[in-house]
């Protein structure tokens, strides 16, 4: 099948849109990809909905600023698709499916509720392609997390790669979240930590501007190790898998603990990058073996001080970007929706015991004809 993966992650940074080919076992090809980037009118209606979602009881209720912002959402992605097959010369008719995941308002596992906000019947007529869209509700109705959902993509792509087993693929998003791949059996996966979103609202604070561009700031800065350590201190770090958080899960904590308004930009840039590999380096003691060999994809492959630090702190493990191995760090993920559409559409497992605590392995997706 020819599909489009649609994803719009915690940073909010844009709407990632990939094609690929697949039988949802295998990938047979990578078609183009592109970011679809966020105004920041947008994302401040994106961030007020997120503010507003704390309140929220059910993952189907849509009150106020929440609406609005699914509205919001659901018309650029179909903006996104649009102009994903004009600028690309794709012809509608010859996608399968889109796989579309909707943008994270509230992710708050222990009370099984996680909220995605995107209208799935509303970009199939928008687009008049099949989506494949609430990837997360029938897990969490079987009593699972409802994440991570991309370790069955990343096991697929780490069968065909060349590198020593274990494999482990590090996603740096919002938050970072792992895949361990040891020959054949299921993937294990979960959240570990901070990746981005921290570096990010610090930045924002200090400079209005929300990223640490190739780690610039931190690489000149001086990490804080007994910040590091109270931090570490926090119960998460050492919790068996399976394990997922929400964005904002360690606002509270840093403000506590890190005391970051007696920093300069760079010794706090360079402290919260050291915090996201090191609390990297402490998922090790909760899998079953240490991993040889490191992929490291999302945004935050882009942030050399990070893969810097990662490399420091996992050796001597080997750690490699995304893009060095073959695969795109950006793309990533999107692909990795493109590839769980289809699987939903072949009726085929997406989350297993190990990736989010579902009772036996597990389809998912609804599916919205045009
Ligand atoms: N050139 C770069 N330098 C530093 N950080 C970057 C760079 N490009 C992207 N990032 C980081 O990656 C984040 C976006 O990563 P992404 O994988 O899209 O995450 P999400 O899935 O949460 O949207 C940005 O918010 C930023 O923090
Ligand atoms: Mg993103």
């Amino acid at each position: 099948m020819r599909a489009i993966g649609l994803m719009s992650g915690t940073s909010m940074d844009g709407i990632d849109v990939a094609m690929i080919e697949s039988d949802g076992e295998t990938v047979s090809r990578f078609g183009p990809s592109a970011l679809h980037a966020y105004r920041e009118d947008e994302v401040a209606l994106l961030r007020r909905a997120m503010e507003a979602a704390p309140a929220l009881h059910s993952r189907t209720d849509r009150p106020g600023v929440i609406g609005e912002a699914e509205r919001m959402s659901t018309a650029l992605h179909a903006e996104a698709v649009n102009a994903f097959l004009a600028t690309n010369g794709i012809d509608r008719n010859s996608v399968d499916v889109i796989g579309f995941h909707g943008q994270t308002i509230l992710h708050r596992p222990k009370a099984k509720l996680t909220v995605q906000i995107g209208d799935g019947a509303a970009l199939a007529r928008e687009t008049c392609i099949p989506v494949v869209y609430d990837f997360r509700a029938a897990d969490v109705a079987a009593g699972g997390q409802g994440a991570p959902l991309v370790p069955v993509f990343h096991q697929a792509l780490a069968r065909a790669l060349d590198r020593p087993h274990p494999i482990a693929v590090l996603n740096l998003g919002g938050v970072a979240n792992i895949t361990f791949i040891d020959g054949a059996d299921d993937p294990i996966a979960c959240d570990t930590g901070p990746a981005n979103a921290l570096i990010d609202d610090f930045l924002r604070e200090r400079t209005g501007v929300s990223r640490d561009e190739d780690g610039a700031t931190a690489a000149a800065g001086q990490v804080d190790e007994a910040v590091i350590g109270r931090l570490l201190a926090h119960p998460f770090f050492a919790q068996p898998y399976p394990k997922s958080l929400d964005r904002n899960d360690f606002r509270e904590w840093v403000e506590t603990h890190a005391w970051l308004a007696e920093k300069s930009l760079r010794d706090g840039a360079a402290t919260l990058t050291m915090l996201t590999a090191a609390t990297v380096a402490r998922v090790v003691d909760v899998l079953p073996r240490a991993p040889h060999s490191w992929i490291v994809a999302g945004g935050g492959a882009r942030n050399r001080s990070l893969v810097r630090m990662l490399a420091q702190k996992l050796r001597p493990a080997n750690v490699e970007t995304a893009d060095r191995v073959g695969w795109s760090a950006d793309a990533l993920e999107a692909q990795a929706f493109a590839f769980l559409a289809v699987r939903a559409r072949n009726g085929m497992p997406l989350t297993f015991p190990s990736t989010t605590g579902a009772p036996r392995p597990l389809t998912g997706g609804v599916l919205a004809k045009p």
